[in-house]
């Protein structure tokens, strides 16, 4: 494995966390770069479920190590309620590591992420609400609050600063009323104690593990199409879940990494707004939404569900160079008569099979299908390619010409047994 990614080639809820959690049994460090606690990985062991968010799904492993790096930003009350529910389940976080460097999610950017969402109207973009949009904003705007002022000397001084900058924007922009800055920094004074001792620079911890040869495990939050640059823009989120970006927010060079793995479902979803070709709103939609239980993890939103997209998995090959494609929850599929994949998009009469760059023109493509014979089997006891129903096989191969990327890995239920490794 050396340095392996495992990253959304969606928008987002292709079941990274069950794959992580296999691939962290044989890994030393398990790494998140971006995003936050927008994030809702399920891990299912032993019929126990885990919703992880902020942390690492290596957490779940007594010898793994995990890292939370410098490009995620962590909400100091979110990651010790997290801390909190898994020690109740008799999971230690004593191998739990955050970057320093860490932009902090305060309650001003919570306030202000749903401020903004509001003043949208009808145009909003559907966010999680977890201040992950204005969290980001301030570092770009180099005025954020990084995990070593939170929990370093200058704690008082940087929230305060940060408090009342932000507030002249709560009232003055959006009409709102102010963050009580003194009910802020009785509770999160608490917090900060309670995370100083995880707090260091991890990058050091990083990039020995990768020199030494040790098994690290890069691991994707959100999808490529939600990605700032490379996703459905303005309908994303503000971080790179592309794997470009597990270097960037993890602090080590691209040569860290030897494996890239995408992925999928074997359908497509989304939460929140914009485009989506290959959307149904039909009883088909109903169907594999009540099938794949298509609900939020982190909202408990019902997710917008539709066709596979083999532009988009084109797309995602192309801008991660992944090196494998994972085609997860196939078992939901089960009992429709077909299956259709959109191979390519009509867009006014010229056919597309490149993912256009402005998601304006995408609202007017329509998705050219290819259409499968769909089967009926229960298939989430098969454990091997050649015990799936004939079909089933037949329609993998053909997502594997399709994408042009070798598939490695099939999904056939939620637990960490329910997969199938093809050689
Ligand atoms: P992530 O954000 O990519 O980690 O994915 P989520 O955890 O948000 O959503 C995936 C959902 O599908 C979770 O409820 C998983 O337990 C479930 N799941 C994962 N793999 C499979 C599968 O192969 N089949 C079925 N039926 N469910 C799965
Ligand atoms: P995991 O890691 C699916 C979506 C939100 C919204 C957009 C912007 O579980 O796959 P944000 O709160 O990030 O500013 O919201 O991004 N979104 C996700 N959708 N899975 C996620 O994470 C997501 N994280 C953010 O629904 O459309
Ligand atoms: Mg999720």
């Amino acid at each position: 494995m050396p340095g392996k990614v495992i990253l959304g080639a969606q928008w987002g809820d292709e079941g990274k966390g069950k794959f992580i959690d296999i691939f962290a049994g044989e890994a030393d460090l398990v790494v998140r770069s971006q995003g936050g606690n927008n994030a809702g990985h399920t891990v299912v062991v032993n019929g126990e479920t885990y919703k992880l968010q902020l942390i690492p799904s290596g957490i779940l492993y007594k010898d793994c190590v995990n890292i939370i790096g410098p490009g995620v930003v962590v909400d100091p009350r979110a990651i010790l309620k997290e801390i909190d529910g898994l020690a109740a389940k008799g999971v230690s976080a004593d191998k739990l590591f955050i970057d320093a460097r860490c932009h902090c999610i305060l309650p001003w950017h919570l306030e202000l992420d749903a401020l903004s969402e509001k003043a949208r109207g009808g145009d909003d973009i559907g966010t999680t609400k977890k201040g992950i949009g204005p969290t980001y904003m301030d570092k770009a705007e180099r005025i954020g609050v990084r995990m070593h002022d939170f929990v370093g000397g200058r704690f008082e001084e940087a929230m305060r600063e940060a408090c009342a900058r932000k507030n002249k924007v709560i009232t003055g922009v959006y009409g709102g009323d102010p963050v009580d800055i003194e009910a802020v920094l009785a509770e999160y004074r608490g917090y900060a104690e309670r995370l100083r001792s995880h707090v260091r620079d991890t990058t050091v911890m990083t990039y020995e593990a990768v020199k030494s040869g040790k098994n690290v495990l890069f691991e994707g939050a959100q999808g490529t199409l939600l990605d700032l640059d490379m996703g459905t823009y303005p309908y994303v989120t503000s971080s790179h879940p592309v794997s470009g970006g597990c270097c960037i927010g993890s602090g080590v060079g691209p040569t860290a990494i030897t494996e890239i793995m995408g992925i999928c479902k074997s359908y497509t979803t989304r939460v929140g707004k914009g485009p989506f070709p290959t959307e149904l709103f039909d009883e088909t939609g109903d169907y594999i939404r009540k099938a794949g239980g298509e609900f939020g993890t982190v909202t408990g939103r019902p997710r917008r569900t539709g066709w596979f997209d083999a532009v988009i998995a084109r797309y995602a090959v192309r801008v991660n160079g992944l090196t494998e494609l994972v085609i997860n929850k196939i078992d939901p599929l089960c009992g429709l008569p077909k299956l259709k994949v959109c191979v390519a998009y009509d867009f006014k009469g010229e056919r597309l099979t490149e993912f256009p760059a402005d998601f304006a023109d995408l609202e007017h493509c329509k998705p050219v299908y290819e259409e499968f014979d769909g089967f009926t089997e229960d298939i989430t006891g098969c454990r091997s390619f050649d015990e799936l129903p004939v079909s089933v096989q037949d329609y993998i191969r053909e997502l594997e010409r399709i994408c042009g990327c070798r598939v490695s890995m099939l999904g056939v239920g939620p637990a960490r047994d329910q997969v199938i490794a093809i050689r």
